[in-house]
């Protein structure tokens, strides 16, 4: 299982292991809206999907799992990642050089929730101000880019986005 957003930095879930895995030709976007954990139906948040960028690789968790408890994991998994998100298969790459099959959630462009591009000033915005039932979408932006900071992966998108928030956090 590889994650790059919340289940990186919140996996609710046992595993048996963990280490640091990229995928080639994804780049991590806030241009999901959330609904139903940092938003609300009438005021979605955003969260991040992965998106097309031929030329880049994502860098997130890879999660190994006990076939005992993979189908339960991934029931649980389905419902919290409702929102737009469907399973997808993809290439794993690890630093060691080696490679696994891995299952990832991804809001494809055209789901019902999604956002897609916009300035980062509006989703900074629209960050600043969202909540929903796990919490302010700022804090969901936060965790991310401090588990990424902590695990030496850079993503600017991100940090961008983080810089812009705090602006507006200490703004108000
Ligand atoms: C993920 O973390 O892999 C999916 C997006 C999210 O739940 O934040």
């Amino acid at each position: 299982m590889f994650g790059y957003g919340s289940l990186i930095w919140r996996p609710d879930f046992p595993y048996l292991e963990r280490q640091l895995a990229s995928i080639d030709g994804f780049a991590r976007r806030f241009w999901q809206g959330s609904h139903d954990h940092r938003g609300t139906p009438d005021a979605p948040g955003r969260v991040v999907t992965l998106v097309h960028e031929p030329s880049g690789a994502c860098t997130g968790m890879a999660y190994r799992l006990d076939d005992e408890i993979v189908q339960s994991t991934f029931e649980q998994l389905d419902h919290r990642e409702k929102n737009g998100y469907e399973r997808h298969e993809v290439l794993l790459q690890f630093a060691n050089q080696s490679e696994a099959t891995g299952l990832v959630y991804i809001a494809a462009e055209g789901n019902f929730a999604y956002a897609g591009e916009s300035h980062p000033d509006e989703i900074a915005q629209i960050i600043a101000m969202s909540h929903g039932p796990s919490g302010a979408n700022q804090e969901y932006l936060y965790e991310l880019a401090a588990a990424l900071r902590k695990l030496g992966i850079e993503d600017r998108h991100v940090f961008d986005l983080e810089v812009r928030v705090r602006k507006l956090a200490t703004r108000d």
